[in-house]
């Protein structure tokens, strides 16, 4: 898991010279709706936070059985399942097919590759044999590539340069620092911008799943109209919590304006508090150092918690015991 944690960057590089099988055909979608769930949810996520301040179209993530009514052939549905065998992302794929969406589908095989095959859709074919949450670039990069070769978007090549040359080792001793200060305490992660909330969500994913430990995410402005009162819980509950505030460095003063105030008037209550501010030049490489160093923690967290960091044995088994009631 290490390894595949560290090597973020160089597959940052790869997935975008991954290219679809049949192409992309020119299209201009006024919608964009991402299927996944997991580790295979997040690159929507991701994709969401990227185009926000730039595409002409809305991207919506849908993490359910059900595509939403509005799809029409107007529509690219972009279905990503790693393993190619999540029933919700099938299901929901089905009926962005019956409502005639174009439809493009990113995974390293399974039920979801075959029935792109089938169907003549367009699909990304992703390296095989990786715990889903550790392909994050093969699924998230290739959203972009296929846009930008579609001619929805402009090229991200640049940003994925900058985004390959992120040095893992330089986090890799703050990772281990967070870490030990995370054993033992439940870990908020709050985002200081919206546009980093799916970071945060990664981080706290990857707590769950890689340092087996439960982990809380919000965001900053949403949390200071509710979960912000919430800090009147009792001293020892409150001190059980660590705060981590993810800041990214090009967002707005007024964002750490309320930061500031809401450390003084509610997280001094927390056992802890920690800071990171997301480094490089253009939006890839600001959500992926910061998604870097989370993966370290959630790594280091699990030596340190005395687990393996790569079988997810919950998940395994509640999808073994779905399949035995069909
Ligand atoms: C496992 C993981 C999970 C899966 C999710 C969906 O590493 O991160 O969250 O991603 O259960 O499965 P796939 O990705 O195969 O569609």
């Amino acid at each position: 898991m290490l390894d595949l944690v560290m090597g973020l960057p160089r597959m940052v590089a790869e997935a975008w010279a991954l290219s679809a099988d049949p192409p992309v055909p020119p299209m201009r979608p006024e919608v964009v709706v991402t299927l996944g769930l997991g580790g295979s949810g997040i690159g929507g996520d991701l994709l969401r936070s990227v185009l926000a301040d730039e595409a002409p179209f809305p991207v919506i993530g849908v993490k359910d059985y059900r595509a939403p009514a509005f799809l029409s052939r107007d529509a690219l549905v972009l279905a990503c399942s790693y393993s190619g065998g999540t029933e919700e992302t099938l299901t929901a794929y089905e009926q962005a097919v019956s409502a005639g969406a174009s439809c493009v589908v990113i995974t390293s095989g399974g039920d979801l590759l075959e029935r792109a095959r089938r169907r003549g859709h367009p699909a990304v074919v992703v390296p095989k044999g990786l715990p889903p949450r550790a392909a994050l670039a093969y699924l998230f990069i290739p959203m972009l590539a296929v846009l930008h070769r579609a001619g929805a978007v402009r090229s991200f090549e640049a940003e994925v340069r900058d985004a390959a040359r992120l040095d893992a080792d330089r986090y890799r001793a703050r990772a281990e620092g967070l870490a030990g200060r995370l054993v033992e305490r439940i870990p908020v992660i709050y985002s200081a911008t919206p546009f980093l909330e799916p970071v945060a969500q990664r981080w706290k994913d990857q707590l769950n799943e890689n340092a087996k430990t439960f982990a809380v995410w919000n965001t900053f402005p949403e949390l200071n109209h509710n979960e912000t009162v919430g800090w009147g819980v009792d001293g020892s509950l409150a001190r059980s919590l660590h705060v981590i505030i993810l800041h990214d460095r090009a967002q707005p003063a007024r964002l750490g304006q309320r930061v500031a105030i809401t450390k003084e008037i509610a997280f001094h209550r927390a056992g802890g508090l920690d800071e990171f501010t997301s480094e490089g030049e253009h939006k890839l490489s600001r959500l992926l150092s910061l998604i870097l160093l989370g993966d370290l923690v959630s790594w280091s967290l699990a030596i340190k918690r005395d687990v393996d960091p790569t079988p997810v044995a919950v998940i395994d088994e509640l999808k073994r015991r779905l399949a035995a009631q069909p």
